[in-house]
């Protein structure tokens, strides 16, 4: 069985502290969250980060989240994704240089893991662009008796919430024309979205992931943030092909108490 944890959004500023008044500490949620990482799960195969991993891409934010990781699971493997509110060749330095992969894929047992790139810059809304689903397909043409699991920062589906849906991926249908030439995809996680989420389309489970930060509350019209804990997906990816998937919950502070 091959064990992967998806951690999302961490949004780190610029500095240490809130990137928005009212807002908790990013570094210290993150903090949180990888300790209990550290504490409640076994050493995963690898520890997904699905992008927003800074909220203004500054060098020194990548530098603390790299810091952070090397702190609390200095050896788990680790590969990321670039969200719309990072710098890709930025955040591809800095993961490069710490040995970790951007994008990319990597065979683990029966499974393969096929990180894609959705952001676009300057643009809260995502899109995959031709090469990149071109990539996709050669990697699961070349793998056709793997199992896949597919990441990506922006959710492919209607998360029924209104604000949100405006600024998903774009070209979904794209995506899935892919996804329909390989029938061994079994899930696509993403994150963007700050909350959990459940769906599927063909046989592939769709699953959205926490913040580690604040968290915005499901089926809103307009934003708004939840009370919801930050938390963390687990994924058990069984030689059989099964997927079984949690989220986990971590406590830490809630908007409403950051200021006390
Ligand atoms: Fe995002």
């Amino acid at each position: 069985m091959q064990r992967i944890l998806q951690i999302s959004d961490t949004h780190l500023g610029r500095e240490p502290g809130p990137i928005r008044p009212g807002y908790p500490d990013s570094d210290h949620q993150l903090a949180r969250v990888l300790e209990a990482l550290a504490r409640d799960e076994p050493r995963p195969d690898l520890l997904w980060l699905t992008g927003d991993l800074a909220e203004d891409p500054a060098p020194d934010a990548y530098t603390r989240l790299l810091g952070l990781l090397d702190r609390h699971m200095p050896d788990w493997a680790v590969a990321g994704l670039a969200g719309n509110h990072d710098d890709w060749s930025a955040l591809n330095r800095a993961f490069t240089a710490a040995g970790h992969a951007l994008d990319g894929h990597r065979v683990l047992g029966e499974w393969i893991l096929v990180g894609i790139n959705s952001a676009v810059s300057g643009q809260a809304a995502g899109r995959i662009v031709p090469a990149e689903l071109e990539r996709l397909d050669q990697v699961l043409t070349a793998h056709p008796a793997h199992w896949a699991v597919i990441a990506v920062h922006h959710p492919v589906v209607s998360i029924e919430s209104v604000w949100m849906d405006r600024i998903g991926l774009t070209n979904p249908d794209d995506l899935f024309a892919v996804l329909d030439r390989h029938p061994r995809v079994r899930a696509c996680l993403f994150g963007h979205i700050h909350q959990d989420f459940r769906g599927e389309r063909r046989g592939v489970e769709l699953l959205g992931c926490p913040s580690t930060c604040v968290q915005f509350a499901p089926g809103a019209e307009r934003f708004a943030l939840d009370t919801e804990h930050p938390g963390y997906r687990v994924l058990e990816l069984q030689p059989d092909g099964q997927l079984d998937t949690r989220i986990q919950r971590v406590p830490g502070q809630h908007p409403a108490e950051a200021g006390a």
